[in-house]
């Protein structure tokens, strides 16, 4: 199967993806220079969000992946979180940034952090590619946001829809009638 061209509609294409990549980049290069950083990965759907940021920061770092989720399958949450991969690197005297496809309920961001400050980190921050704040359910701030979006299920560019297109290179949402399409 080939991936689809365009699928629902476009919120961010590549260019502009790639424009606020840089722009958060250089905050980042800025808030933690002459520090020790970590900059961790969540599987699967920042992929390739990460390697954007990865790609366009000057500090140099150390990278890591972890991979909790609470979502069930397609589009619904279980509201219970699962870490599958935990990273192994030494976190005691550097700062964590957690690298996030998108923030909905926040649930699944608020475990992980608990549990990343229990490995005595300087500091533990989030660099969220999406942020859904009208969707939040816990006390959640991420401190780093590529853009703020609506109340949607989106694809593309990492998020998948039941495993699939993470792989399209743009983020776009999916009405009723284009998931009958998949
Ligand atoms: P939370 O725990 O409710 O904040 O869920 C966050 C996770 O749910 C994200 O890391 C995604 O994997 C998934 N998710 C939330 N909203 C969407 C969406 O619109 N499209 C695809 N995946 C989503
Ligand atoms: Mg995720």
């Amino acid at each position: 199967m080939v991936k689809p061209k365009i699928l629902g509609k476009i919120l961010y294409d590549y260019e502009q993806i790639q424009e606020r990549a840089k722009e958060i980049a250089a905050q980042i290069d800025k808030d933690y220079e002459g520090e020790n950083l970590i900059l961790l990965c969540t599987l699967k759907g920042s992929v390739l969000w990460f390697s954007d940021i990865l790609k366009y920061m000057e500090i140099d770092c150390k990278i890591d992946f972890v991979s909790a989720s609470s979502y069930g399958s397609a589009t619904s949450t279980s509201g219970v979180v699962k870490i599958s991969l935990d990273p192994n690197i030494n976190m005691y005297n550097s700062h964590v940034l957690v690298v996030e496809d998108i923030v909905d309920s926040g649930t699944t961001l608020k475990y992980l952090m608990g549990k990343l400050e229990e490995r005595g980190p300087k500091s533990v921050k989030v660099c969220t590619m999406l942020n859904k704040e009208a969707r939040r359910t816990v006390d959640f701030h991420a401190d780093y946001v590529g853009f703020e979006i609506d109340d949607l299920f989106v694809i593309g560019y990492g998020l998948d829809y039941d495993q699939r297109l993470r792989g399209l290179p743009y983020i776009s949402y999916l009405e009723e009638n284009d998931v009958e399409e998949l």
